[in-house]
């Protein structure tokens, strides 16, 4: 078998790196600039840390591809975190929002097309009633705060390894059985409110929920955000329904990045039933969203709770914003899920994501490497050890942050953006299998060059 060295890794880095730096002038000096008034030059802090070599400036993304300002085409195979995945610039989609947006894009009540898309959404993820946020954090904060109150409880158990986005509960890890905050700025005592376990691990789910007061769990349908997948095994998402219904504590699934894995989400494919369901980002077709679907007990409890006439905002549960649930989110998510998101179209993608795992497996074993693939529709890609991971321990003791980014770094400079360290391939709803084949040989190549 072959071991990829160490050393490699950094010379490989190192001089893609500073290919990657010569090669974009313009970008480089517009990040210049953006210093002066952007912290790392960039609207989001976050993006100055993303990226092996820095960010680039885009000038232009159209369908499955990316340009930046130094003319560098590339094949986007992270699309802005899957949030594009339906694909840049869709024509039914900008007409929709141009015409929208002359009508009215945002007036702090419904339109005809709200109603219409809830319907929508009913029809493919088989919950009844839904609400609408700006992004699948604010979503996944809504879910959380109405699962305390309906259950009248504090905590919420997640999962080692999960990103659920930036709320101060969510963001806590486990380190030698110990919990950790991931990032500063968090309240003190959030952590108070938030009980870990590994995935897959139903006795831990079962004694965390028979010892601490839990409100809901909090689970992706796959995790998604650890540099690869974690797949769950077969009976694990029947035992989260089967133990949250026996301890009285609501099951959130957020399917904010694999909802595009198919059609109504891993949620139809897999007969899930969560109380609530956490969607967003490419469902808008490039319009911010956050989604979250629910049961009809759930509904009551929000109807009852504003039915009572004593006009008391601290007697409501709390949610919403000014902008969330606009009329120019709606006509965006009606036109994706009605021309872009459809059944043939996830069928089309589906078999692309096969065609890379396939292709994957191929590399692994003509480079005689160690490795596997995994397969998760268009979210399938490779996993640098033979076993797939079944939690984030055995995923961090192989998930390699310097072969990653050599990786990501290698791939930028020959046309493919898989962009940050904790992402894994995502096929566009507007790639073909030639953008497949392009990808699969420009990772073989790269491959082929640690394993030398
Ligand atoms: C599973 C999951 N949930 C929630 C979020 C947060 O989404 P947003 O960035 O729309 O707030 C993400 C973002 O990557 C995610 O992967």
């Amino acid at each position: 078998m072959t071991e990829i060295d160490s050393k490699r890794i950094s010379a490989i880095t190192a001089r893609e790196i500073s290919r990657f730096r010569a090669e974009r002038p313009k970008s480089t000096a517009l990040l210049r600039r953006a210093h002066r008034t952007m912290p790392h030059g960039v609207p989001m802090a976050w993006m100055g840390y993303f990226y092996p070599a820095g960010p680039i400036v885009v000038a232009q993304a159209n369908g499955a591809y990316l340009t930046d300002v130094d003319g560098h085409r590339y094949l986007d195979m992270n699309l802005a975190d899957t949030s594009m995945a339906a694909g840049y610039g869709i024509e039914s989609v900008a007409d929709a929002v141009d015409r929208q947006f002359r009508i009215g894009s945002q007036m702090l009540l419904p339109t005809e097309e709200t109603i219409e898309v809830c319907e929508m959404l009913t029809d493919r993820f088989s919950l009844p009633y839904w609400q609408f946020t700006l992004s699948a954090s604010n979503a996944n904060m809504e879910a959380i705060r109405i699962a305390r109150a309906q259950s009248g409880r504090d905590k919420i158990l997640m999962f080692d390894g999960k990103y659920h986005g930036m709320l101060d509960e969510s963001l806590h890890f486990l380190e030698d059985g110990r919990m950790l905050p991931e990032s500063t700025g968090l309240a003190a005592h959030a952590a108070d409110g938030t009980v870990l376990v590994q995935y897959n691990d139903l006795d831990a789910v079962e004694r965390a929920l028979a010892e601490e007061p839990v409100a809901c769990i909090l689970v992706e349908a796959a995790v998604t955000n650890v540099g690869g997948v974690i797949l769950p095994e077969a009976g694990f998402h029947a035992g989260l329904r089967r133990l949250t219904r026996q301890y009285g504590a609501l099951l959130i699934l957020d399917e904010a990045h694999t909802s595009v894995c198919a059609y109504g989400g891993l949620t139809r494919t897999w007969g899930l039933e969560p109380d609530i369901l956490v969607l967003g980002k490419a469902l808008g077709g490039g319009i911010p969203i956050g989604i979250y679907g629910f049961t009809s007990e759930v509904r009551d409890f929000l109807q009852g709770e504003s039915s009572n006439d004593t006009y008391s905002w601290r007697q409501r549960v709390a949610i919403g914003g000014t902008l969330f649930g606009n009329a120019l989110q709606m006509t965006a998510t009606k036109v994706t899920l009605d021309q872009v998101l459809t059944e043939d179209n996830h069928a089309r993608v589906n078999k692309l994501g096969s065609l890379l795992a396939d292709g994957i497996e191929d590399i692994v074993e003509r480079l005689n490497l160690p490795w596997s693939a995994y397969r998760l529709y268009c979210r399938s890609g490779y996993h640098p050890a033979t076993a797939l991971p079944r939690n984030n321990i055995e995923m961090a003791a192989v998930h390699d942050h310097k072969l990653r980014n050599a990786i990501h770094v290698y791939l930028a400079n020959r046309g493919v953006w898989e962009a940050i360290d904790s992402a894994s391939p995502a096929v566009s709803f507007a790639a073909t299998a030639p953008d497949i084949n392009f990808y699969l040989a420009r990772l073989e190549e790269c491959l082929t060059e640690l394993c030398a």
